[in-house]
């Protein structure tokens, strides 16, 4: 990645080293748990409860799980480096995101953008109807995230992670689900009672 600094007359072209995104092997597991620490920690000096952090990183062996299994956990690196992570899961044709978060001292540079469009265009590819995630208030960083990349907020568990409120993200993946939700589709109405008149 390269970005320009405007000095003026001269235009300086600071490099930036480059990342990329894969799936995560076994290996990944450690520095996966060491870049969601480095991520999710921080979050307890905005006031949300060390007991939640702790819950949402998730230990090393919890994670070769997901990547032994039809989880899709990504990471970015640069060079040997994992930097950010996300994974999804997949039940019932939507896709759950989960255990996303970029290393600190790597954020605001297009990583956590990359990751989630990557995981996208696989729920695409495998034929998912949406991605959906909670979040919570304080994770103020990916709310903006999540809006920008066209999720919408779709409810709330109120009280309901160690007492802090989250927030419900989906998003649709094809248009006919997006339009299709509301009980007012033709597709939901029940035939009241129309059975009795075939009975008698
Ligand atoms: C959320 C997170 C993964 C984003 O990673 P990132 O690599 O910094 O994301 P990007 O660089 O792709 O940023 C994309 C957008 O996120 C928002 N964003 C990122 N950092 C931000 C900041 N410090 N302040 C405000 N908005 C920010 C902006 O909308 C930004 O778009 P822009 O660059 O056009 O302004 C990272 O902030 C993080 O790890 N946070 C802590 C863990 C967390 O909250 N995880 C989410 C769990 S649900």
């Amino acid at each position: 990645m390269v970005s320009f600094i405007d000095l003026g007359d001269t235009v300086q072209i600071k490099s930036e080293p480059a990342f990329k995104i894969r799936k995560a092997t076994l290996e990944d597991a450690l520095a996966i748990y060491r870049v969601m620490q480095a991520a999710f920690y921080p979050l307890i000096s905005r006031g949300y409860p060390k007991k939640a952090v702790d819950r949402t990183i998730s230990k090393p062996w919890i994670i070769r799980d997901r990547i032994l299994s039809a989880s899709q956990v990504l990471i970015a690196e640069i060079g040997n480096d994992v930097v950010g992570t996300v994974t999804g899961f997949e039940e019932h044709e939507s896709m759950r995101v989960s255990s996303f978060g970029v290393h600190p001292m790597y954020q605001c540079r297009g990583i956590g953008t990359e990751l989630l469009e990557t995981l996208e265009s696989i729920a695409i590819k495998n034929g998912n109807h949406k991605l959906f995630l909670v979040t919570a208030w304080v994770m103020t960083e990916a709310i903006q995230l999540y809006q920008s990349l066209g999720y919408r907020k779709e409810g709330f568990l109120r009280s309901h992670y160690y007492g802090e409120d989250l927030i419900i993200f989906s998003k649709y993946l094809f248009r006919e689900d997006d339009d299709n939700w509301s009980s007012s589709n033709p597709k939901h109405k029940i035939e009241h009672c129309s059975w009795r008149f075939w009975l008698f």
